[in-house]
């Protein structure tokens, strides 16, 4: 029906005749000459419709916003002075000859150029929103990178091979969203919260390198990069060390970030220890673009007046902190107090500070609630543990690990992007040496921290056992501008192995049997060593568009709370489709 996309109608056209489809994006009468904006994905061009053309003008008279049109015209350049330099087709216009009304289109709820509409109208109507040009846009670098990603893959020898959406729960740590069986009365399915099993499986079953853009499920609580349904890049290889997947990985990163956005990204990633991450940025994902790190003090601290930094000192579950802002002296109290209230969000009970004036002045040259609590010795390791210098700034977090690490760690990232502290667009790194186990207070057990088939560095399920504490796992995360992107790790490979994770997790023999007896056996037939990770595709992109929540990169996203308000998804359903499944509802709505 088209010659040309909108967008393609530049000089390199001029004197020429084109067909455009598209919609009036706007119309604008001028003194007998009526001028349309003419949209369609790659762009916007101007169409004149002039009155001596009678069929096309009384055509044009009818068309208002949105309206579907096929013109056909002659492209000539604009007259001097009103070119508009912002559009790549700002130099030329179509002067039209036919115009065609394909279909016509109701007042839209919202206007498409205002950005302040509402995320519940924009939902409600999504296919208005992708509209847009800058949706179209996120959408297009969405291809862009799994295209480029797929090429990559695809010349590094991995297949393309897809596993089941209806199966049985695999533990990634959120709930299941179930699925209930007709044929099978009273059982259920679980969608997958990742393709976990099936991609060991297929490494048993021989495939060496296995990718697959696979839609997860989880039905967890969901934020700004967290959505119920979202899709990974998800990656298995055999015969191949953690060295190797992360070396391989990155480079797949490096080559997409080339092609795609003309980015280089450093060669290598960097690599930090847990321990280390958490210790100098409260943060398994730091975000590196901010130069500010949190000092250790609760070796200092332990013997301190000021009893809530003594008390935090001295418990080996807590810890006392800092974190040095150069040039922070200028920041008002009132925004001081402001971080107070911001910390205490992530559960901080109050935040001390020391303003630097003068540190060849001793204590008089330190502004502060707290100084009068603290001898004079631990002033001066505070100042040159910190490195603070004359006009900085100190702010202090005391209490439980988890608490310090939360609240300074947010504080970091936010009083560096308060002062412009950002000094790289980019920081990619490799967070490393994970702890095979955390310890869940409430449930009285050990958890995974990554997920029950990731191998531990040490070889005997009998190290494992005397240590799980202590126990380090072979697992890495890759982190970018702050953000979890991906992960994945090597795994356990041996039945024993297995079988032990499985019991300190408090999965015993009867339970592992039931729910991953075909794990247990598969690693029974020739298992060989592999590893992969999986990427979050969608915060992936959230970050190359500069986008702030993921629900901005994908075409359907849900709400907060899980809905859908294009669908109205989840829906009741009828009484007969219920008997079908052999389910009565506890509560009817
Ligand atoms: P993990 O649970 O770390 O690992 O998930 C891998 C990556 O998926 C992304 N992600 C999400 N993105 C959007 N919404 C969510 N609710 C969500 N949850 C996770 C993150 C994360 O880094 N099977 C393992 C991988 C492996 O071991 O190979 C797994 O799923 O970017
Ligand atoms: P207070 O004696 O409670 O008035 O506290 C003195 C200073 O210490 C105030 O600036 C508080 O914000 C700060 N403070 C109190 N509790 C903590 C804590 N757990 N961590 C860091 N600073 C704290």
């Amino acid at each position: 029906m088209r010659s040309h996309y909108c967008g393609q109608v530049t000089d390199a056209l001029l004197d020429q005749d084109v067909t455009l489809c598209g919609w009036a994006h706007r119309r604008r009468d001028h003194g007998g000459v009526i001028f349309v904006d003419l949209r369609d994905r790659e762009g916007l061009v101007q169409a004149v419709i002039d009155p001596d053309v009678p069929e096309a003008f009384s055509n044009a008279e009818r068309v208002r916003n949105e309206y579907v049109l096929r013109v056909v015209g002659r492209v000539r350049r604009r007259p001097a002075g009103t070119e508009n330099p912002n559009l790549p087709t700002g130099a030329v216009e179509v002067l039209v000859r036919d115009l065609e009304i394909l279909n016509r289109s109701e007042p839209l709820p919202f206007q498409l150029d205002d950005d302040d509409t509402s995320e519940e109208v924009r939902l409600r109507y999504r296919y208005l929103d992708l509209r847009r040009p800058v949706m179209q846009e996120r959408l297009r670098l969405r291809t862009r990178t799994i295209s480029a990603l797929r090429g990559f893959l695809d010349e590094h020898g991995f297949m393309d091979i897809e596993t089941p959406m209806l199966t049985k729960a695999t533990p990634e740590g959120a709930r299941d969203y179930l699925v209930p069986s007709r044929t099978h009365p009273s059982s259920f399915f679980a969608l997958p919260q990742s393709p976990q099993l099936f991609k060991q499986l297929l490494m048993m079953a021989g495939m060496d390198r296995y990718y697959q853009v696979a839609r997860c499920f989880r039905d967890e609580d969901l934020r700004a990069d967290r959505q119920p349904e979202f899709t990974q890049l998800d990656i298995e290889t055999s015969f191949m060390d953690e060295q190797a997947i992360t070396d391989l990985m990155e480079e797949m990163i490096r080559a997409m970030f080339a092609s795609v956005l003309g980015v280089e990204l450093p060669n290598p990633f960097p690599r930090m220890p847990y321990e280390a991450a958490m210790q100098r940025y409260g943060s398994d994902k730091p975000d590196l673009r901010i130069p500010l790190e949190l000092t250790e003090l609760s070796d200092v601290m332990a013997d301190v007046e000021f009893n809530v930094f003594a008390a935090a000192a001295q418990d080996p579950k807590s810890r006392v902190a800092a974190l040095r802002v150069p040039d922070g002296g200028k920041i008002p109290r009132r925004e001081i107090d402001g971080y107070g209230e911001f910390v205490g969000r992530y559960g901080a009970k109050g935040l001390a500070y020391i303003k630097v004036n003068d540190s060849a002045a001793g204590r008089n040259g330190l502004q502060s609630p707290i100084v009068k609590f603290l001898p004079d010795e631990v002033l001066a390791k505070i100042l040159s543990r910190t490195g603070a210098e004359n006009g900085d700034l100190i702010f202090f977090g005391a209490g439980t690990t988890k608490v310090v690490n939360d609240a300074l760690g947010a504080l970091r990232v936010r009083v560096g992007t308060d002062l412009g502290l950002m000094n790289r667009e980019w920081a990619p790194l490799w967070v490393v040496n994970f702890p095979m186990f955390e310890w869940d207070e409430q449930a009285g057990r050990w958890n995974a921290l990554h997920h029950p088939f990731t191998a531990p560095r040490v070889d005997d399920p009998a190290e494992v056992r005397a240590d799980p504490a202590g126990c380090l796992s072979r697992a890495y995360d890759m982190v970018l501008n702050g953000t979890e992107i991906g992960g994945g790790s090597v795994r356990i490979h041996r039945p024993d192995m297995q079988s032990t994770v499985f019991d300190l997790l408090g999965i015993g023999a009867e339970e592992a049997a039931a729910k991953f007896g075909f794990l247990l056996d598969a690693l029974k037939f020739g298992c060989p060593p592999h590893g992969g990770l999986a990427f979050g595709l969608d915060r992936l992109v959230m970050l190359m568009a500069g986008a702030k929540s993921i629900r901005e990169v994908m075409a359907f996203p849900k709400t907060q709370t899980a809905a859908c308000l294009l669908t109205q998804a989840p829906a009741p359903v009828t009484e007969g489709q219920l008997r079908d499944l052999n389910i009565r509802l506890r509560r009817t709505p």
